[in-house]
């Protein structure tokens, strides 16, 4: 199938980061780090990995450190440079953006997921675009946004991540209705958003999205769903009532929730042992204090 090349990702990051207070009082959550990377890295890595080349983040008030992040910093490479410390260079290299490529709206209000993505309309165009939670982080060997660029590809409508979870956590979900089961693809026929009770499926939307640019036209409407807010996943069912062109999309990979303290704990814990210069000092670690704690049961 011939579809429009996706080189667009948008990354909604004006929450405010509440559930990690006191930590997230001065340091936006997505500069909190799994080992030394903060999540936003993760996030931009995969991005990068998918082929993506402009970034648009949907930023509000006190997020100014991630623009910072991402910036040159002369002065910090000046020194690392005259000190030899080549390797730093190239890890700090990895948050330089290229001129031009990293755009920053404000939402305003705090109206939604949707809202939030529909903040950066203008920057996105007329054509299909990524979108990234950057709290859920995805520990795959293909990245995830890369598996779902090449399902778009061979569908050309709209692809969301999409994972099983356990009866009891789908009112935390938008929560995919399966009109047809074909393995590692869905074709959705309904969308919920945290359905209090009878959830259609266990299929639950995971952070990352592709999108059409229709879902903008729908976002233009305003319209609130659940919790009040404008909600990403009611514009997504929008197209399957137009166009019938929404999948949800199995990805191959560990999905962390890191706007979970459990979540980015089991996320720290993963990424630091897969770390081949803390594996063995941290298992080591790791396997004495479950000793331990076994012992003082
Ligand atoms: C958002 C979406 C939801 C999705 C979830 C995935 O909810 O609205 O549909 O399942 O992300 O993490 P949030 O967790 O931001 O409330």
């Amino acid at each position: 199938m011939s579809t429009k090349k996706v080189t667009k990702a948008v990354f909604p990051v004006a929450g405010m980061g509440t559930r990690f207070l006191p930590a997230t009082k001065s340091v936006p959550k997505e500069i909190l780090s799994l080992v030394d990377r903060p999540l936003i890295q993760y996030a931009i890595d995969e991005a990068r990995a998918a082929g993506i080349e402009e970034f648009i983040f949907v930023t509000s008030r006190g997020k100014s450190a991630l623009e910072d992040y991402f910036d040159v910093s002369p002065t910090l490479e000046a020194s690392l440079k005259a000190s030899g410390k080549d390797e730093l260079l190239q890890i700090l290299g990895t948050t330089n953006m290229d001129d031009g490529r990293i755009a920053y709206v404000r939402q305003h209000r705090a109206l939604g997921l949707g809202h939030a993505v529909w903040c950066a309309r203008r920057l996105i165009g007329d054509e299909p675009f990524a979108v990234m939670l950057p709290d859920d982080v995805i520990a795959a060997d293909k990245p995830c946004l890369q598996q779902m660029v090449e399902a778009y590809e061979e569908t050309g409508g709209n692809v969301v991540a999409a994972m099983e979870v356990p009866t009891e956590r789908t009112k935390s979900y938008g929560i995919l209705d399966v009109a047809e089961d074909m393995g590692d693809m869905v074709r959705v026929k309904a969308m919920v958003e945290k359905p209090k009770s009878n959830p259609p499926s266990n299929l639950a939307v995971i952070g990352r999205y592709i999108l059409t640019p229709e879902v903008l036209n729908t976002l233009d409407r305003q319209e609130t769903g659940a919790g009040g807010e404008i909600q990403l996943t009611d514009a997504i069912a929008r197209e399957i009532e137009t166009s019938n062109n929404v999948y949800g999309f199995r990805f191959k990979g560990q999905r962390y929730d890191c706007g979970s303290k459990a979540g980015f704990l089991q996320a720290t814990v993963a990424f630091g042992l897969a770390r081949d210069d803390l594996r063995d000092e941290f298992s080591h670690f790791l396997t004495d204090v479950v000793a331990a704690q076994k012992l003082a049961q």
